[in-house]
């Protein structure tokens, strides 16, 4: 793997010297995420044409949801490169997490109810909120929620991160409980949430409405 120079220099420092081990993340349709691991402390990279969006989030959001850590912003060989250290926790669809369709459907339902319970006021990004709009991730599926003894340990991919109906994040999370366990998990989810049922008509338009753009 080949870094431009600024980032392979920026990762060197943040690794505290030393060697250092890569491993390939994930490959997404918009870019490419790899760890890199020291001697004693891990740090992501995320190449993509545009990353300022998330660095952004990443510096307004830190204190106010659990989220990564920013090295920094670079650019090189036409992208953006952002360094983030690790977090704790695993993905919420990691195979090590043992959750049935119910119990992930409630975890995120509780989850995101926490998170959209922030104060959202000063918010840059869409702000402030009008009647009902609440400060939503934009992408709320489960790779993009990081889980430690059952709880969440933090959140990534925060790009979208925006004030904006709840509906937003809803959606992505009805598509991604029914991608890992079948239909059927929405309403559980809603409800741990604390938001009223819908039908299955609704649950049905808000999951085709999830988008990753
Ligand atoms: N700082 C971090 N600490 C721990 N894990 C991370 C960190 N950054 C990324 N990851 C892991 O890498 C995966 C991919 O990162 P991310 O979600 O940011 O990229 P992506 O899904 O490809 O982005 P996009 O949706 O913008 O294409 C995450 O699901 C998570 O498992
Ligand atoms: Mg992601």
């Amino acid at each position: 793997m080949r870094l431009p120079d600024d980032v392979a220099e920026a990762a060197r420092m943040a690794l505290g010297g030393g060697e250092i081990r890569h491993e390939f993340a994930w490959m997404s349709w918009a870019g490419t995420v790899w760890r890199l691991e020291g001697e004693s402390k891990s740090i992501y990279v995320k190449r993509a044409a545009h990353l300022d969006d998330e660095r952004d989030r990443l510096e307004w959001l830190k204190g106010r949801w659990p989220v990564p850590e920013l090295i920094g912003l670079f650019h090189g060989f036409g992208d953006d490169w952002l360094l983030t250290h690790a977090v704790r926790g695993v993905p919420m669809n990691d195979r090590s997490i043992t959750w049935d369709g119910p119990t992930t459907a409630t975890r995120l339902g509780e989850i995101l109810r926490e998170l959209h319970s922030i104060d959202a006021t000063d918010c840059p990004f869409g702000g402030p909120p009008e009647r009902g709009e609440v400060l939503v991730h934009g992408d709320y599926c489960s790779p993009n929620v990081l889980v430690e003894n059952g709880r969440l340990s933090a959140l990534v991919d925060v790009g979208r991160a925006r004030v904006d109906s709840p509906r937003i994040d809803f959606a992505a999370a009805i598509w991604s409980l029914q991608y890992n366990f079948g239909p059927g998990f929405a309403q559980i989810f809603l409800n741990a949430y604390g938001t009223p049922p819908m039908t299955e008509r609704e649950i049905e338009r808000l999951r085709r409405s999830y988008s990753r753009r």
